[in-house]
């Protein structure tokens, strides 16, 4: 079970890294956690930094047979976040594919990598939650915390279990074929742009798009205004917050 071992750093340049370099050196079981509480060099999707302050930084792995099981471990996380600040009254969506959004900012992030081990195939799983920050440096203007929304103070430790709590459930249940799809349409319904029109980059234009489908694979059925059907994946499309 997630969560049965936690090991607990004051401070490591990333949990994703720190658990990738463990795999390479050891066995590695699903049931352990890697926290910090803070990262000196946080990493983000697409190269960027992830600030690592005041916040929940860990990383899970899984072992897989495929990569393409990726972006429904993605769905699992995503979902099991969002039922984590909906116990705290913190109502969330998910800005595809990987952002978790709260008052039209971003309040967690989560990055996924995959490795090989040993010859065995790890997906590395990192989360990052602004939780107790009251303010954030000025170049990160599109984040909001927990505090932010709620003026309350939380203890972390209890956040990661109620994480784990969910996420065990979300798994234990996910390999019966029903649940993957009920899954999958309990995450649309949270995803942000599901049912309305929002703002998007595609192939560098600016539209106002739909979603109306999604695939365990991670792959939209977006509608355009003008009325066109599109088959995206994340390479193709980033939603804009507006
Ligand atoms: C993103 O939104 O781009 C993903 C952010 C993921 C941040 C988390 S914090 C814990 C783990 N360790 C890292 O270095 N990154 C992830």
């Amino acid at each position: 079970m997630l969560g049965n071992k936690v090991l607990h750093y004051d401070s490591l340049s990333s949990t994703n890294d720190y658990l990738i370099n463990l795999c390479k050196d050891y066995h590695m079981t699903d049931s352990l956690i890697v926290l910090a509480d803070k990262q000196t060099s946080g990493k983000g999707r697409l190269n960027h930094k992830w600030y690592s302050n005041n916040g929940l930084f860990f990383s899970f792995l899984l072992d897989v047979d495929h990569f393409s099981q990726s972006f429904y471990i993605n769905i699992l996380t995503s979902l099991s976040v969002v039922k984590v600040l909906k116990r705290f009254k913190i109502d969330a969506c998910v800005k595809y594919p990987n952002d978790i959004i709260v008052a039209n900012k971003k309040i967690a992030g989560i990055l996924i990598e995959s490795i090989v081990a040993n010859k065995k195939k790890y997906l590395i799983v990192g989360l990052g939650l602004n939780v107790n920050n009251s303010i954030f440096p000025n170049d990160i203007c599109d984040a909001v915390s927990m505090n932010m929304i709620t003026g309350l103070n939380y203890n972390k430790k209890n956040l990661l279990d109620v994480f784990a709590l969910e996420f065990n459930k979300i798994i234990k249940k996910s390999n019966q074929s029903k649940q993957k799809i009920f899954n999958l349409q309990h995450y649309i319904k949270i995803l942000y742009g599901y049912e309305h029109y929002v703002l998007c980059d595609y192939k560098e234009k600016r539209y106002l798009v739909k979603v109306l489908s999604v695939s365990n694979k991670g792959i939209l059925t977006i509608k355009f205004k003008s009325g066109d059907i599109k088959t995206v994946s994340y390479m193709d499309i980033k939603f804009l917050l507006s």
